[in-house]
Protein backbone atom coordinates (compact mmCIF):
# COMPACT_ATOMS: atom_id res chain seq x y z
CA UNK A 1 0.00 0.00 0.00
CA UNK A 2 3.03 2.42 1.00
CA UNK A 3 4.93 1.00 -2.14
CA UNK A 4 6.33 3.56 -4.37
CA UNK A 5 8.26 0.79 -7.15
CA UNK A 6 8.14 1.91 -10.14
CA UNK A 7 6.93 5.55 -9.48
CA UNK A 8 8.43 8.37 -10.97
CA UNK A 9 8.92 11.59 -8.61
CA UNK A 10 10.22 15.30 -9.12
CA UNK A 11 11.35 16.91 -5.67
CA UNK A 12 11.97 20.83 -5.76
CA UNK A 13 14.40 22.04 -3.49
CA UNK A 14 15.62 18.64 -2.37
CA UNK A 15 19.70 18.80 -2.42
CA UNK A 16 19.29 19.65 1.77
CA UNK A 17 16.85 20.09 4.25
CA UNK A 18 13.11 18.65 4.32
CA UNK A 19 13.39 18.58 0.14
CA UNK A 20 16.23 15.77 1.39
CA UNK A 21 14.83 14.10 3.44
CA UNK A 22 11.53 13.63 1.40
CA UNK A 23 13.35 12.43 -1.51
CA UNK A 24 15.61 9.85 0.49
CA UNK A 25 12.04 8.82 1.89
CA UNK A 26 10.10 8.02 -1.42
CA UNK A 27 13.52 6.63 -2.81
CA UNK A 28 13.74 4.22 0.18
CA UNK A 29 9.87 3.58 -1.04
CA UNK A 30 10.90 2.31 -4.26
CA UNK A 31 10.51 5.67 -6.45
CA UNK A 32 13.10 7.26 -9.11
CA UNK A 33 13.52 10.92 -7.74
CA UNK A 34 14.69 13.92 -9.84
CA UNK A 35 16.39 16.68 -8.00
CA UNK A 36 15.10 19.95 -9.21
CA UNK A 37 17.37 23.06 -7.22
CA UNK A 38 19.54 25.55 -8.15
CA UNK A 39 22.20 24.55 -5.94
CA UNK A 40 25.43 23.09 -6.62
CA UNK A 41 24.98 20.88 -3.53
CA UNK A 42 21.87 18.82 -6.18
CA UNK A 43 24.50 16.55 -7.88
CA UNK A 44 26.28 14.78 -4.56
CA UNK A 45 23.00 14.59 -3.13
CA UNK A 46 21.77 12.74 -5.65
CA UNK A 47 24.75 10.77 -5.85
CA UNK A 48 24.39 9.78 -2.56
CA UNK A 49 20.58 9.24 -1.99
CA UNK A 50 20.98 7.52 -5.69
CA UNK A 51 24.03 4.93 -4.08
CA UNK A 52 22.10 1.82 -4.89
CA UNK A 53 18.71 1.52 -5.26
CA UNK A 54 16.47 3.07 -8.22
CA UNK A 55 18.31 6.10 -9.68
CA UNK A 56 18.26 9.80 -8.35
CA UNK A 57 19.25 12.79 -10.73
CA UNK A 58 19.94 16.08 -10.28
CA UNK A 59 18.32 18.61 -12.42
CA UNK A 60 19.94 22.24 -11.83
CA UNK A 61 17.25 25.33 -12.14
CA UNK A 62 16.10 28.46 -10.99
CA UNK A 63 12.18 28.44 -9.90
CA UNK A 64 12.62 31.94 -9.57
CA UNK A 65 12.64 32.12 -13.30
CA UNK A 66 9.72 31.07 -15.36
CA UNK A 67 11.73 30.32 -18.48
CA UNK A 68 14.37 28.66 -16.29
CA UNK A 69 11.76 26.71 -14.89
CA UNK A 70 10.15 25.16 -17.80
CA UNK A 71 13.43 24.24 -19.11
CA UNK A 72 14.52 22.91 -16.04
CA UNK A 73 10.88 20.87 -15.72
CA UNK A 74 11.35 19.75 -19.25
CA UNK A 75 14.93 18.08 -18.58
CA UNK A 76 13.42 16.67 -15.01
CA UNK A 77 10.46 15.21 -17.19
CA UNK A 78 12.92 13.33 -19.82
CA UNK A 79 15.45 12.18 -16.98
CA UNK A 80 11.83 10.59 -16.16
CA UNK A 81 11.32 9.09 -19.41
CA UNK A 82 7.83 11.34 -20.24
CA UNK A 83 6.07 10.61 -16.87
CA UNK A 84 5.87 11.68 -13.48
CA UNK A 85 3.67 9.97 -10.86
CA UNK A 86 4.62 12.23 -7.70
CA UNK A 87 5.29 16.23 -7.54
CA UNK A 88 6.68 17.82 -4.27
CA UNK A 89 6.69 21.69 -4.54
CA UNK A 90 9.23 21.81 -1.79
CA UNK A 91 11.98 24.60 -2.69
CA UNK A 92 10.86 28.18 -1.10
CA UNK A 93 12.19 30.67 0.70
CA UNK A 94 12.11 33.23 3.77
CA UNK A 95 12.82 36.59 4.05
CA UNK A 96 12.40 37.68 8.01
CA UNK A 97 12.76 41.38 7.51
CA UNK A 98 10.18 43.61 8.84
CA UNK A 99 7.64 45.12 6.27
CA UNK A 100 8.83 48.14 5.98
CA UNK A 101 12.51 47.16 5.55
CA UNK A 102 11.29 44.48 2.49
CA UNK A 103 12.32 46.10 -0.39
CA UNK A 104 9.22 45.18 -3.13
CA UNK A 105 11.63 43.33 -4.85
CA UNK A 106 11.73 40.88 -2.07
CA UNK A 107 8.88 40.17 -1.52
CA UNK A 108 8.55 39.02 -5.26
CA UNK A 109 11.02 37.30 -5.42
CA UNK A 110 9.78 34.97 -2.02
CA UNK A 111 6.45 34.92 -4.05
CA UNK A 112 7.58 34.04 -7.18
CA UNK A 113 9.75 30.84 -5.75
CA UNK A 114 7.08 30.35 -2.85
CA UNK A 115 3.72 30.29 -4.88
CA UNK A 116 4.07 31.30 -9.05
CA UNK A 117 6.55 28.34 -9.46
CA UNK A 118 4.72 25.78 -7.18
CA UNK A 119 1.71 27.34 -9.79
CA UNK A 120 3.20 26.73 -13.07
CA UNK A 121 4.90 23.13 -12.16
CA UNK A 122 1.13 22.31 -11.21
CA UNK A 123 0.29 23.08 -14.38
CA UNK A 124 3.61 21.71 -16.18
CA UNK A 125 2.92 18.03 -14.56
CA UNK A 126 -0.37 18.52 -14.83
CA UNK A 127 -0.55 17.82 -18.57
CA UNK A 128 1.12 14.79 -17.92
CA UNK A 129 -0.50 13.90 -15.04
CA UNK A 130 -3.74 14.61 -16.48
CA UNK A 131 -3.18 12.77 -19.83
CA UNK A 132 -1.87 9.35 -17.27
CA UNK A 133 -5.14 10.16 -15.06
CA UNK A 134 -3.13 9.47 -11.93
CA UNK A 135 -0.89 11.44 -9.93
CA UNK A 136 0.05 12.90 -6.76
CA UNK A 137 0.79 16.38 -5.97
CA UNK A 138 2.33 17.63 -2.63
CA UNK A 139 2.87 21.61 -1.88
CA UNK A 140 4.69 22.56 1.28
CA UNK A 141 2.73 24.60 3.53
CA UNK A 142 3.31 25.81 6.89
CA UNK A 143 2.49 26.87 10.28
CA UNK A 144 2.16 30.49 8.32
CA UNK A 145 -0.50 28.97 6.41
CA UNK A 146 -2.63 29.32 9.65
CA UNK A 147 -1.38 31.45 11.22
CA UNK A 148 0.77 35.38 10.92
CA UNK A 149 4.05 35.16 12.26
CA UNK A 150 6.68 37.77 12.92
CA UNK A 151 8.54 39.79 10.67
CA UNK A 152 7.24 37.51 7.77
CA UNK A 153 5.13 39.32 5.67
CA UNK A 154 5.71 38.26 2.06
CA UNK A 155 6.70 34.34 3.50
CA UNK A 156 3.19 34.12 5.37
CA UNK A 157 1.34 35.44 2.65
CA UNK A 158 3.29 33.15 0.11
CA UNK A 159 1.98 30.09 2.68
CA UNK A 160 -2.01 31.27 2.90
CA UNK A 161 -1.50 31.35 -0.85
CA UNK A 162 -0.27 27.85 -1.04
CA UNK A 163 -2.61 26.16 1.42
CA UNK A 164 -5.80 27.91 -1.18
CA UNK A 165 -4.02 26.78 -4.49
CA UNK A 166 -3.84 22.66 -2.80
CA UNK A 167 -7.62 22.92 -1.94
CA UNK A 168 -8.52 24.66 -5.08
CA UNK A 169 -6.66 22.91 -7.66
CA UNK A 170 -7.54 19.67 -5.50
CA UNK A 171 -10.93 20.43 -6.62
CA UNK A 172 -10.43 20.55 -9.88
CA UNK A 173 -8.53 17.27 -10.11
CA UNK A 174 -10.60 14.83 -7.46
CA UNK A 175 -12.37 13.40 -10.16
CA UNK A 176 -9.49 12.99 -12.57
CA UNK A 177 -7.08 10.53 -10.60
CA UNK A 178 -4.98 13.21 -9.21
CA UNK A 179 -4.67 14.31 -5.21
CA UNK A 180 -3.23 17.24 -3.95
CA UNK A 181 -2.13 17.82 -0.74
CA UNK A 182 0.15 19.77 0.99
CA UNK A 183 2.22 19.15 4.15
CA UNK A 184 2.84 22.32 7.07
CA UNK A 185 5.49 21.82 8.75
CA UNK A 186 6.25 23.07 12.52
CA UNK A 187 9.65 24.54 13.42
CA UNK A 188 12.15 22.81 11.80
CA UNK A 189 15.77 22.34 12.10
CA UNK A 190 17.44 23.16 8.63
CA UNK A 191 19.16 26.17 7.07
CA UNK A 192 16.25 27.92 7.03
CA UNK A 193 15.92 28.31 10.78
CA UNK A 194 19.54 29.47 11.32
CA UNK A 195 19.19 32.95 12.11
CA UNK A 196 16.13 31.88 14.47
CA UNK A 197 18.54 29.13 16.22
CA UNK A 198 20.90 31.60 16.81
CA UNK A 199 18.38 34.00 18.49
CA UNK A 200 18.94 34.17 22.13
CA UNK A 201 15.38 35.20 22.68
CA UNK A 202 13.31 33.73 20.30
CA UNK A 203 14.90 30.14 19.84
CA UNK A 204 13.65 29.45 23.47
CA UNK A 205 10.44 30.91 23.24
CA UNK A 206 9.74 28.69 19.96
CA UNK A 207 10.80 25.50 21.58
CA UNK A 208 8.94 26.03 24.72
CA UNK A 209 5.71 26.33 22.70
CA UNK A 210 6.07 22.97 21.18
CA UNK A 211 4.35 19.67 22.99
CA UNK A 212 6.86 17.33 21.62
CA UNK A 213 9.71 19.59 23.48
CA UNK A 214 12.04 19.63 20.20
CA UNK A 215 11.96 20.64 16.33
CA UNK A 216 10.97 18.76 13.72
CA UNK A 217 13.90 16.97 11.52
CA UNK A 218 13.88 16.41 7.83
CA UNK A 219 13.43 12.39 8.71
CA UNK A 220 10.06 13.65 10.25
CA UNK A 221 8.50 14.63 6.82
CA UNK A 222 9.19 10.96 5.22
CA UNK A 223 6.44 8.60 6.44
CA UNK A 224 4.24 11.98 5.41
CA UNK A 225 6.14 12.12 2.20
CA UNK A 226 5.34 8.87 1.72
CA UNK A 227 1.64 8.54 2.84
CA UNK A 228 0.87 11.31 0.48
CA UNK A 229 2.87 10.32 -2.24
CA UNK A 230 0.97 6.03 -1.77
CA UNK A 231 -1.88 4.64 -3.03
CA UNK A 232 -2.99 4.23 0.57
CA UNK A 233 -3.68 8.16 0.49
CA UNK A 234 -6.21 8.03 -2.61
CA UNK A 235 -8.88 9.40 -0.84
CA UNK A 236 -7.82 12.32 0.47
CA UNK A 237 -7.21 15.43 -1.16
CA UNK A 238 -6.71 19.19 -0.55
CA UNK A 239 -5.61 18.32 2.95
CA UNK A 240 -3.07 20.62 4.75
CA UNK A 241 -1.53 18.29 6.66
CA UNK A 242 0.25 19.85 10.12
CA UNK A 243 3.27 17.66 10.73
CA UNK A 244 4.59 19.76 14.13
CA UNK A 245 4.81 18.30 17.06
CA UNK A 246 1.99 19.43 18.54
CA UNK A 247 2.74 23.33 17.91
CA UNK A 248 -0.91 24.31 16.17
CA UNK A 249 -3.02 22.81 18.42
CA UNK A 250 -1.45 24.18 21.19
N1 LIG B 1 12.30 24.75 8.06
C1 LIG B 1 11.08 24.99 8.51
O1 LIG B 1 10.90 25.19 9.73
C2 LIG B 1 9.91 24.99 7.59
C3 LIG B 1 8.64 25.10 8.17
C4 LIG B 1 7.53 25.12 7.34
C5 LIG B 1 7.68 25.03 5.97
N2 LIG B 1 8.92 24.93 5.43
C6 LIG B 1 9.02 24.85 3.99
O2 LIG B 1 9.70 23.66 3.61
C7 LIG B 1 10.38 23.89 2.38
C8 LIG B 1 11.84 23.49 2.55
O3 LIG B 1 12.43 24.27 3.57
P1 LIG B 1 13.83 23.93 4.27
O4 LIG B 1 13.67 24.29 5.68
O5 LIG B 1 14.27 22.58 3.88
O6 LIG B 1 14.74 25.06 3.60
P2 LIG B 1 16.24 25.01 3.07
O7 LIG B 1 16.63 26.43 2.90
O8 LIG B 1 17.07 24.12 3.90
O9 LIG B 1 16.09 24.33 1.64
C9 LIG B 1 15.46 25.00 0.57
C10 LIG B 1 15.85 24.31 -0.72
O10 LIG B 1 15.24 25.04 -1.80
C11 LIG B 1 16.23 25.33 -2.78
N3 LIG B 1 15.90 26.57 -3.48
C12 LIG B 1 15.83 27.83 -2.94
N4 LIG B 1 15.59 28.72 -3.90
C13 LIG B 1 15.48 28.03 -5.06
C14 LIG B 1 15.25 28.43 -6.40
N5 LIG B 1 15.10 29.71 -6.75
N6 LIG B 1 15.20 27.47 -7.34
C15 LIG B 1 15.39 26.16 -7.02
N7 LIG B 1 15.62 25.74 -5.77
C16 LIG B 1 15.66 26.67 -4.80
C17 LIG B 1 17.53 25.45 -1.99
O11 LIG B 1 18.68 25.31 -2.81
C18 LIG B 1 17.36 24.32 -0.98
O12 LIG B 1 17.78 23.09 -1.49
C19 LIG B 1 10.16 25.36 2.04
O13 LIG B 1 9.06 25.48 1.16
C20 LIG B 1 9.81 25.97 3.37
O14 LIG B 1 9.07 27.14 3.23
C21 LIG B 1 10.04 24.91 6.22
Amino acid sequence: MFDLTGKKAIVTGASRGLGRGMAAGLHQAGAEVVILDISDEAEATASELGASGPSVYAVKGNLGDKTERERAFQEALERLGGRVDILINNAGVHDRRACMDLPLEAWELVMEININAAYHLCKLTGEVMLEQRRGKIINMASMLSFIGGFNATAYAASKGAIAQLTKSLSNEWAGKGIQVNAIAPGYMDTSMNKDLHADAVRYPQVTARIPAGRWGTPEDLQGIAVFLASEASSYITGAIIPVDGGYLVR
